[in-house]
């Protein structure tokens, strides 16, 4: 009998030109994600982490981050259960004593077995590592696909002088769902009530709608693929009205004092949002929505500030912890959360992706949805499970 469909073929048929998109609920191969902040991996330990359905296990060897499959090829157990290193760049099976080499994924040794003809012609699968701005990424694909990182992600994020800070968290929906929530123009109408208006005064209509020439696809052949929605060129919404009388107000202090909250955003490969300047001139908010199973994903948001000095450096490290954190990523962002999160049943048997109604300002995500099925290296599927 054959594997059963990721997703439901009934609907592939009826979504068009995004049909790659749909099919991707467990995220596209073959691309670099960030899994974790480099300081939460120090030498010699480990961390089980999962991307894309599979379960990894890192480990630093002498400075570096190595990836293997979390799973031992003899019987398929979970290595992590019971982790025994004995020495430094291997991992042993708990179970019959199968041993792996960190760096290869190779068969090295069975230790109760030491001469079975398996030893050194066998592989555990093994993905290659990436330190940059702080966070471990991971390219989760196959050996011929590798890519440079710099092609994942958002143009300025590896800029010498810019300063990361962040924080993960798992969210309960699927990755697509954090990407067009984070993406859309109209989303804005939840934030209206945030608590990072307490203590800044942010111009903030209740909506917007792009105008011609507001979105634009970046397309070319050796940089990341996104699309790029410039809010200059979108008309605002101050004031909600039902039947003549306002019932919103967006807020509006004089433009002199008060900023613009952001002044555009973009989506990129293989999931990660750009948002300028927030929450303030001078820092971008980038986010990745890295997919771990089909109804959840790493929520991985940071800011980055150009440094020059220490002085510099250490300011935006304290800003960080007391403002942009609590105010920015926790406070602001929460309600971008429970969004994701109380979406995600209507999209659980796919057909929200037909059974949704979107209007005009919707367009700047069907953008994204079709530049993703055009661009996205690889489907995830059932089959790179087994
Ligand atoms: S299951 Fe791992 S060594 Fe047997
Ligand atoms: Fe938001």
């Amino acid at each position: 009998m054959s594997e059963e469909p990721l997703v439901n073929p009934e609907v592939l048929e009826m979504v068009g030109d995004w049909r790659g998109y749909v099919e991707a609920k467990l995220g596209f191969r073959n691309h670099w994600y960030p899994i974790r902040f480099s300081s939460e991996l120090n030498e010699g330990a480990l961390l089980v982490v999962e991307l894309l359905g599979e379960k990894l296990l890192l480990k630093r060897i002498d400075g570096k981050v190595y990836a293997m499959r979390d799973r031992c090829l003899h019987r398929g157990v979970p290595l992590s259960r019971k982790p025994d290193c004995y020495t430094k760049d291997t991992i042993t099976c708990w179970y019959h004593g199968y041993t792996y080499r960190f760096q290869t994924g190779e068969l090295a040794n069975i230790l109760a077995v030491p001469d079975s003809r398996l030893c050194g012609r066998r592989k555990i699968q093994t993905y290659p590592c990436e330190e940059a701005k702080g966070l471990i990424f991971v390219f989760l694909g196959d050996e011929h696909e590798v890519h440079p990182l710099s092609k994942d992600v958002p143009p300025g994020f590896l800029d010498e002088d810019l300063m990361v800070l962040g924080k993960h968290r798992v969210v309960d929906s699927n990755w697509r769902l954090g990407c067009e929530n984070g993406f859309d123009a109209l989303h804005i109408f939840i934030h209206k009530d945030s608590t990072l208006r307490h203590f800044r005064e942010f111009n903030f209509p209740i909506g917007h709608t792009p105008l011609p020439g507001a979105v634009t696809c970046i397309e070319e052949e050796d940089g990341p693929k996104g699309v790029e929605d410039d809010f200059s060129k979108h008309h605002p919404i101050w004031d909600g009205e039902i039947d003549g009388q306002i019932v919103v107000k967006g807020p509006k202090f004089d433009p002199k004092k008060g900023t613009s909250a952001s002044i555009g955003t973009s989506i990129w490969l293989p999931g990660v949002l750009k948002v300028e300047s927030f929450p303030v001139p001078g820092i971008t908010q980038f986010e990745w929505y890295v997919p771990l199973d089909e109804g959840r994903h790493l929520y991985v948001q940071t800011l980055g500030q150009a440094c020059t000095t220490d002085e510099e450096r250490s300011d935006f490290a304290n800003k960080f912890e007391t403002h942009w954190k609590p105010h920015g990523l926790d406070g602001f962002n929460a309600d971008d959360i429970w969004a994701r999160e109380v979406t995600q049943p209507f999209y659980d048997d796919d057909y929200g992706w037909v059974d949704e109604m979107l209007c005009e300002p919707d367009s700047t995500i069907l953008e994204w949805r079709r530049l993703a099925a055009r661009h996205g290296r690889g489907i995830q599927t059932k089959k790179d499970l087994r």
